[in-house]
């Protein structure tokens, strides 16, 4: 299901930011099968779709010798601008307000990464991807579930089961077996939990309700949401499969 941009510039203040701890495990998996694969990031020229709050990009931007942030979403983009001065990495960082869909490929970058991101969903974006990189890119996406505490039992309880919605990395792996381009995957398992006043964690539940075609029942959520509602908060614990996928492109 697409997401409109409203989605992401929402998320924003509560997406997490390169000091989260979830986040760094990610980021040391990811960076650890690139590094196998043979990437090196010192010096590089990096392009970094959908860069969010700059989880990926603020860890290597004092490696690399430019990294390009390209992002849709406006508040993403002022936490990473913010987080980028505090840090004394302005020069190493061009920030760019665009969808990928709308971004003209002027040039060809060293590395190029995309994580976790709807810009590279459609065959047309895994190409686009695919052609801006003149050596390496590196692709994360979900990879087979998704399991959300409290999202999983409202499902149950409105009598419905999780439609499959994952699973993007192994279409991106078997476009890439399809273009005969040399590439490396790993899967990898994530979890995070995150606190949620009353009336956010009900919004939370309605949407990702909806995002699995199921029409929500406002008593269902808010009488379970009452049972796990402690000291005025409701913590939701999430455990994901994540892929990561490293190729080499030869032909550019
Ligand atoms: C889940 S966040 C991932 C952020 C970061 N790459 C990470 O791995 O933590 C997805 C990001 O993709 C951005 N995004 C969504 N659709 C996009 C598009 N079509 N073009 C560019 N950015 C997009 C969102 O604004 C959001 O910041």
């Amino acid at each position: 299901m697409e997401l409109p941009n409203s989605y992401w510039d929402k998320l924003a203040s509560r997406y997490p930011r390169y000091t989260d701890e979830s986040i760094r495990r990610d980021a040391k998996f990811i960076f650890g099968v690139a590094h196998n694969f043979g990437v090196e990031f010192e010096d590089k020229n990096i392009l970094d779709i959908g860069c969010g709050t700059g989880t990926l990009a603020i860890p290597l931007a004092s490696k690399a010798s430019k990294i390009t942030a390209l992002d849709l979403s406006q508040p993403m983009l002022d936490i990473f601008a913010n987080d980028i001065t505090t840090l004394n990495l302005d020069n190493k960082v061009d920030i760019i307000l665009s969808s990928w869909d709308d971004f003209e490929l002027a040039q060809t970058y060293d590395i190029v990464i995309a994580s976790m991101t709807p810009a590279i969903s459609s065959i047309e974006h895994f190409d686009k991807f695919i052609s801006s990189t003149s050596s390496y890119g590196i692709f994360v996406g979900w990879g087979d579930y998704k399991n959300n505490d409290i999202v999983d039992i409202l499902i149950e309880k409105h009598n419905a089961s999780k439609s499959k919605t994952f699973g993007q990395t192994q279409k991106f792996i078997n476009h890439l077996m399809a273009k005969n381009i040399h590439h490396t995957s790993s899967y990898f398992e994530t979890s995070w939990s995150d606190d949620y006043s009353f009336d956010d964690a009900f919004e939370y539940c309605i949407s990702h309700l909806e995002r699995f075609g199921i029409k929500a029942n406002e008593s269902i959520i808010k009488e379970t949401l009452q049972i796990k509602q402690q000291n005025n908060k409701i913590t939701f614990t999430t455990n994901a499969q994540k892929g990561v996928v490293v190729f080499k492109n030869f032909f550019v």
